[in-house]
């Protein structure tokens, strides 16, 4: 079954062919076109300018993809090898995901092939299949972690409910999802793009929380900067698997704030690249933890888990996934982890959305 993927529910247009085959799902080719450049001067995506982009880059990108796929740009050759189109329907912004709903239906109706609905969560939830032979277990733990979102989903196969097929028949493979946890207030990327952006912006700042986390030295620090004793708490609520990121940013506010006291800087210049480096380093190290022991507790109380995993655009900092490594190796149980294959689709993009076609079916 080959399907033409399309993920645009926020500030990138993504085109993939993915396929399921030899009991693996692949993704054949992905192209994107990411509008950085085009939201960097407000600091944040803006939902209009989003969707006009959609726009602009429907054919170019599309036609890109059918380019690399055929060798030609003719969609006919493109299509013709195509069983099912998969569109993100929802959440997100409403104007970016209505403009490509209606082309993934207008392609659909002019090439006569079924067009799938998938939610953007459910991809992001079966990113990690993406390249990988069909993956065995019993339960899996799956921590999806964006801008947007911070779930924790439990992942079991249900091979009593075979119910979608595909156009030959065959049985499409069924998963059941049980939502057990979710952010109360802000998302963890969230966190990362708000601190960043106070600790010394601009847009787009994610990529370098990490990178000045990885430049701190605690030997320089604590020689030139005594004062510098600060650690981020780490709230785990208690009535609840839940998350709550949001008293991070008063924590970062209140440590910059008091740093610049002692340095008797102004509140508009930045605090040396030392501290900006010490200060990322600790809020990515408590981030790291909370999550990491919410994913314990919840293998803790759930003996038949098997695996844990981590998706989502913030699985893709490195030292989570190194910390994260490290604790399930040195638990008693044997659990294997599992990280999306290509860096590509922890963020959004279009072959997880092919995925969660393939896996799940669709709405
Ligand atoms: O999944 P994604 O592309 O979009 C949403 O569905 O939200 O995730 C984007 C988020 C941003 O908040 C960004 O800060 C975060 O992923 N992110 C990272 C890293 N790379 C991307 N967070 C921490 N460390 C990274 N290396
Ligand atoms: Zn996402």
């Amino acid at each position: 079954m080959r399907v033409l993927a399309i993920e645009t529910s926020c500030d990138d247009t993504s085109f993939a062919i993915v396929e399921d085959k030899d009991n693996m799902i692949i993704c054949k080719e992905m192209v994107a076109f990411h509008q950085v450049e085009l939201h960097s001067e407000y600091g944040g995506v803006v939902p209009e300018l989003a969707s006009r982009e959609h726009l602009e880059q429907f054919v170019p990108v599309l036609y890109e993809l059918c380019h690399r796929v055929t060798g030609t740009y003719e969609l006919d050759v493109l299509m013709q090898d195509i069983d099912l189109i998969a569109v993100t329907h929802e959440p997100w912004l409403p104007w970016s995901l209505l403009i490509w709903r209606t082309w993934a239906l207008v392609l659909a109706n002019r090439f006569d092939i079924p067009c799938q609905y998938v939610n953007h969560l459910d991809g992001h939830l079966f990113s990690y299949f993406l390249d990988r032979k069909k993956l065995e277990f019993n339960q899996a733990v799956v921590l999806s972690v964006s801008g947007w979102h911070t779930n924790v989903s439990l992942l079991r196969s249900d091979t009593s409910r075979h119910v979608y097929a595909d156009k030959e028949g065959r049985v499409v493979w069924h998963y059941f999802v049980e939502n057990i946890a979710t952010t109360r207030d802000d998302a963890v990327g969230e966190a990362f793009d708000k601190i960043s952006r106070m600790l010394w912006g601009p847009y787009p700042w994610w990529l370098r929380i990490s990178q000045k986390a990885s430049r701190y030295d605690n030997n320089t620090v604590q020689k030139k900067y005594p004062f510098a004793i600060h650690q981020f708490k780490r709230t785990l609520l208690d009535d609840s698997y839940d998350f709550s990121f949001s008293g991070m940013k008063s924590q970062a506010h209140n440590f910059i704030r008091h740093y610049k006291k002692e340095l008797n800087l102004s509140d508009d210049e930045l605090l040396p690249e030392d501290l900006i480096y010490y200060l990322s380093y600790q809020f990515q190290e408590a981030v790291a933890d909370i999550l990491i022991w919410r994913v314990l507790q919840i293998i803790a109380d759930n003996v038949v888990i098997d695996t844990v995993a981590l998706v989502g655009g913030v699985s893709a900092n490195l030292r989570l996934r190194e910390k994260l490594q490290e604790t399930l190796d040195r638990q008693d149980r044997k659990l294997s982890f599992y990280i999306p294959t290509s860096f590509e689709y922890c963020t959004d993009n279009a072959a997880m959305i092919g995925a969660a076609a393939l896996v799940v079916g669709g709405v």
